[in-house]
């Protein structure tokens, strides 16, 4: 996604090419900046077919525990990547319901003209890096099919059992190791 002002200025990327945004750490007055975010928020909904956007700039600087990760190349912005924690209800199998506040995966692009290229899945590599956690500890929200394929495919996830809430916490989330 390109933008008509150096967003290399703006974002000041990595060697590896990324940001990673706090609300806490970020200014919420930089135009600039709330402009990339909003507008990677609205091409994430439009992509998802939601009816509302999920990541505003407003939004981000108003969480407390939010983080993004936006992925740059050049001078263009590849893609954007958000998490958080959330307090969920899951319901098993025999009806039990476990309350948690697992690390969410809260959304999750990447422009169009670089799918399929392994940009999504060296951005979540980052994030479970930083996170120091692995894929199945993540609960994610409303997964489109194209994400629910990329779970299976990289990280062999695709057990679940579908939420009211439309979170989505892989069996292997309960997996415990008895030595
Ligand atoms: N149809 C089905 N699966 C797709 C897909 C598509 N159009 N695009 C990506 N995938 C999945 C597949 O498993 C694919 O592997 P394959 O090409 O061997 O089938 C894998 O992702 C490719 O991995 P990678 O190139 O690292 O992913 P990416 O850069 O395309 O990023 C997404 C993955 C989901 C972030 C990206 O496709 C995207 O932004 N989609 C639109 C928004 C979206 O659905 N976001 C998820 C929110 S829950």
């Amino acid at each position: 996604m390109e933008f008509n002002f150096d967003i290399r200025r703006i974002l000041r990327p990595d060697e590896d090419g990324f940001v990673i945004l706090s609300p806490q750490a970020a200014s919420p007055n930089n135009r600039d900046l709330n402009q990339i975010i909003d507008e990677l928020g609205k091409a994430s909904a439009r992509a998802q077919n939601l009816k509302s956007v999920i990541t505003t700039a407003v939004r981000f600087f108003s969480s407390s525990d939010n983080k993004l990760y936006i992925k740059v190349e050049d001078d263009k912005v590849v893609g954007i990547l958000k998490t958080g924690k959330r307090k969920l209800f899951h319901t098993d199998m025999i009806g039990k319901i476990t309350e948690m506040t697992p690390l969410c995966l809260l959304d999750f692009y990447v422009h169009e003209s670089m799918q399929r290229h392994g940009h999504g899945k060296y951005m979540y590599e980052k994030m479970l890096e930083v996170e120091s956690i692995s894929p199945n500890k993540i609960a994610i929200d409303r997964p489109s099919s194209k994400l629910i394929s990329f779970m299976r495919k990289y990280y062999g996830l695709s057990d679940y059992l579908p939420q009211n809430n439309n979170f989505v916490i892989y069996h292997q989330y309960f997996d415990v190791i008895i030595r």
